[in-house]
């Protein structure tokens, strides 16, 4: 939602940062911006679209100077045009802001202002912080910073500069930031990938906390005035993980990663049968488990609770966690939330985390990013060491969120004093080899999305522990190639959807090997009797979902509480050719932004 990026050094800033801004480029990209500090001057190129539109304009060749930030948008407050793109100036132009986060009260401060002579150049809720602080501002720009920020209210990750002084002043109130510590230089940013190719020391700024950054060090006082010492954190994450790699997209890159991530998720915590997971948090005294997220992670929770009810045997739910946290939630120390999060930063997930935890309920976190907000706030977590996911649709971070549910409620069974299936636990750590298999032999896929490209709906029915990967599915083919498409319980399809089909309506059906098998291949035929086109993705040796399929997609045998991961990994191929078959940009989907700090 929105990448910010500053640097302060002896090179020169311009080329340096814009690179840097390329690496955030899935938090937002309908415009962008940069200013540079060039002696006692400030010169600011702000653009529409992408940064490789800010990067065709040639007044940057103008940006000489060794301080700068710059500014990649998801727009909320005003239209993604030039005019609104980041970053914005005071009256005077010496001060710049960039900003991520939404500012609440910016209607009566910019009324305000406005009354007190200042003109606004943007539609904006970032432009006032510019201004407050331009009123704030007697000589010592975090101090004006400080005094600005006790007006605003709402989310903000911010770097400032001011052309009388060498430094970037950085603040964070629920919008990440970090200083990466270089060698004779310093940078700040939304996160570590757009600084990992200069330095793997970085500093991780928690809300209310003010940064002042010069060439040669950094100082972090909180908004009430002390200093602060602040923790060196080793990045973990190498420059080549973030990079293409001859893929020609990062989705299809990090598909084709995920039986290294799901290596990744087991390393030490699957041995002899036995599950390890650290810390302890006394897990089998929980009387419920409650599980939460949003988009693929909100998915992933659904799949949480079959897990959770059918190995651990204990009482849970799973909730969107925008509603969560504006809900009364009822929950005790006696409760579990799971909060589910590929980045750590998602907003909605984060309120849900602190309103669970004012409520007394202990707290998990299954998260991705290392250091983020949420796995530092959480009591205790599972971190999932997928490796950076940089394609906005979620793939290898749901395989893996999957995998770590299968941990957890194994180990949770385990604490209860309970027998692990041991055929379960063979077939978890088969499952990179599996996947490996499936990527082997994508001609089916490639055909089935060359022929169904020109549709304009799509349904996905799946049962049971497969429901929730029939909405993952529907997710990715909509996110990425703008069809229209929904997930829905195969048992409801006939209250209502079953009204839609006909010969010009694909259904997708993801047939499980279980229980309910018999039940999915009733509704096939519901919608085989109605013209509807059928693409079934089954078990190997399913002849049955075979001849009532007209396309069918095979995924190795496996366990059902397992079959999510290898059934979904087709599903996340079909929505990427299809939407590669139409030519659009996979990995930045029109109005999306792969990690949502604003609610
Ligand atoms: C955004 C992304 C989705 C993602 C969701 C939750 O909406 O576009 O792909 O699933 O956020 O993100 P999280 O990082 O919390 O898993």
């Amino acid at each position: 939602m929105c990448g910010i990026i500053g640097y302060i050094g002896k090179r020169e800033a311009a080329p340096l940062i814009l690179r840097g801004l390329h690496r955030l480029e899935y938090r937002g990209y309908d415009s962008a911006g940069i200013a540079i500090v060039s002696g006692e001057k400030l010169f600011a190129v702000k653009s529409a679209g992408m940064i490789t539109a800010l990067e065709a304009r040639p007044e940057l060749k103008r940006l000489i100077g060794n301080i700068g930030i710059a500014h990649t948008r998801w727009a909320t407050h005003g239209e993604p045009t030039e005019q609104n793109a980041h970053p914005h100036l005071d009256c005077k132009g010496e001060i710049a802001v960039v900003h991520n986060g939404i500012i609440e009260n910016y209607m009566e401060l910019r009324e305000a202002l406005q009354k007190r002579g200042h003109t606004f150049n943007s539609e904006t809720d970032s432009e006032v912080i510019a201004h407050l602080i331009e009123e704030s501002y007697e000589g010592v720009l975090e101090d004006a910073v400080a005094r600005a920020l006790k007006l605003l209210e709402g989310t903000f990750g911010l770097a400032v500069v001011h052309t009388g002084e060498r430094k970037v002043v950085a603040v964070r109130r629920s919008s990440p930031l970090i200083i990466g510590i270089g060698q004779d230089e310093m940078f700040v940013a939304s996160d570590v990938a757009a600084v990992v190719e200069h330095t793997s020391r970085v500093v991780h700024l928690d809300d209310d906390e003010i940064a002042c950054i010069r060439q040669d060090g950094f100082s972090v006082m909180r908004l009430s005035g002390e200093m602060v010492e602040k923790r060196v954190d080793k990045v973990e994450m190498s420059l080549s993980q973030i990079e293409k790699k001859g893929f020609k997209h990062f989705m299809l890159k990090e598909i084709f990663e995920q039986p290294a991530s799901i290596t990744n998720l087991l390393r030490g915590r699957l041995k002899d049968g036995k599950i390890t997971l650290t810390p302890n948090l006394g897990l089998a005294r929980f009387e419920r488990v409650i599980f939460v997220g949003c988009g693929t992670s909100w998915h992933s929770a659904i799949i949480g609770r079959y897990l959770a009810e059918n190995l651990a045997g204990i009482r849970a739910e799973f909730e969107y966690a925008s509603e969560f946290r504006y809900r009364k939630p009822i929950v005790t120390n006696r409760d579990l939330v799971v909060v589910i999060s590929q980045s750590g930063e998602t907003a909605d997930t984060l309120g849900a985390l602190r309103e669970a935890k004012k409520r007394g309920a202990r707290t998990l976190g299954i998260v991705n990013v290392v250091g983020s907000t949420i796995s530092r706030e959480v009591d205790g977590g599972i971190y999932l060491h997928a490796g950076p996911e940089i394609g906005v649709a979620s793939t290898k971070a749901f395989t893996s969120q999957v995998m770590a549910l299968l941990l957890l409620t194994l180990y949770i069974r385990q604490e209860r004093g309970l027998e692990n299936d041991p055929e379960l636990i063979r077939e978890a750590a088969a499952m990179p080899a599996k996947i490996n298999a499936m990527l082997d032999n994508l001609d089916v896929i490639k055909n089935i999305a060359r022929e169904f490209a020109s549709y304009k709906n799509f349904i996905y029915l799946g049962r049971g522990i497969n429901y929730p990967v029939a909405l993952e599915g529907a997710l990715k083919l909509k996110e990425i190639s703008y069809i229209h498409a929904e997930g829905y319980p195969a048992g409801e399809m006939k209250h209502g959807p079953i009204a839609l089909i006909d010969d010009g309506f694909p259904v997708v059906f993801i047939v499980g090997n279980d229980a309910q098998h018999e039940k999915v291949l009733g509704n096939m035929q519901e919608v085989k009797a109605r013209k509807g086109r059928i693409i079934a993705v089954c078990s190997e040796g399913d002849t049955d979902a075979a001849r009532v399929a007209d396309y069918c997609i095979t995924v190795p045998q496996t366990s059902p509480l397992l079959s999510p991961i290898l059934n979904v990994v087709p599903l996340q191929l079909l929505a990427y050719y299809v939407a590669d078959a139409k030519g659009l940009d996979v990995d930045r989907p029109r109005n999306l932004a792969k990690s949502v700090t604003v609610e």
